[in-house]
């Protein structure tokens, strides 16, 4: 890869994104290395479609991956006691699951994300719109969401007669995130426009952020090996997080580095 940086070079691997195939990467990353991967794999299928007038570009690497070997090589690079989150579909789902369990990983829940942008692909006129984003929730032996001050409870703080205070923070989340006190998962084409970010399967960062929040501590190295355009480490920036990933496309890995270059000098997003 014309990237400019040499992935062999150990000394260097934090704080990047790589313009390289992500299996290259990996290969190059030593086990225990990344202490949060959140990360948004192709699925192998063709974003091009044949029921809406405005065709996507082919997500290059979208072919597919070898997804068994990358749930081998994540459950290696990941440190003992931490998280783990897929960006998955429905139909991939059953395959991605059975990857990443073979490998080694402790699969705990489902989370399924409201979209901001009803899926516009697909049959139009015989299937249901694709409205939420499925991500696979993986565990390395064991860790503990931190205390997070995401979601207020409704009463929060004020003491009931007799009965201890409830917390101010919600320190459970469930696994399914709809309404207006959530995230959404991906942004909405007008959003998209006016920033001027084109590429068929941007994720929120603040949607990111909330989960860098939940699953790993400052300082924390987070891993994308598929960083599209940059969104986790746009989130792992605003959190204080360090990242390190790769993506294989010259045009959004340029569009990533534009974007980081951004949040890091104007702070926020
Ligand atoms: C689902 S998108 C990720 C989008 C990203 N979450 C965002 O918010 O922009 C997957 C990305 O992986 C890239 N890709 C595909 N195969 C790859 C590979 N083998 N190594 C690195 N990147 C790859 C594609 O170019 C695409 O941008």
């Amino acid at each position: 890869m014309e990237n400019g940086q040499q992935i062999s070079d150990f000394a260097n691997l934090h704080e990047q994104i790589y313009h390289a195939d992500c299996m290259e990467l990996m290969a190059h990353i030593p086990d225990g290395f990344v202490s949060l991967i959140l990360t948004d794999p192709p699925y192998g299928i063709s974003y091009q479609n044949h029921f809406t007038r405005k065709k996507h570009q082919i997500l290059e690497g979208d072919t597919g991956i070898d997804y068994e070997r990358f749930a081998w090589e994540s459950y290696r690079i990941l440190a003992d006691n931490a998280h783990a989150y897929f960006f998955t579909r429905f139909d991939c789902y059953p395959y991605h699951y059975d990857c990443l369990k073979q490998a080694g990983f402790q699969i705990k829940n489902c989370l399924v994300i409201e979209k901001g942008n009803v899926g516009g692909i697909g049959d139009l006129q015989g299937s249901f719109a694709n409205n939420a984003e499925w991500l696979i929730f993986c565990q390395k032996g064991r860790r503990v969401f931190n205390r997070t001050t995401l979601l207020p409870n409704r009463n929060g703080g004020i003491p009931h007669a007799g009965r201890k205070p409830y917390r101010e923070y919600k320190t459970r989340f469930p696994a399914c995130w709809f309404g207006e006190e959530y995230p959404k998962a991906t942004y909405n084409s007008s959003w998209l426009r006016k920033h001027q970010i084109f590429h068929p399967t941007v994720k929120n960062v603040e949607f990111l952020s909330w989960l860098i929040q939940i699953s790993s501590l400052p300082e924390e190295l987070v891993f994308d090996g598929f960083m599209g355009t940059g969104s986790t480490a746009l989130a792992a920036i605003i959190n204080g997080r360090s990242y390190l990933g790769a993506e294989i496309s010259g045009e959004y890995y340029a569009l990533a580095q534009k974007r980081i270059k951004e949040v890091s000098e104007n702070g926020g997003y």
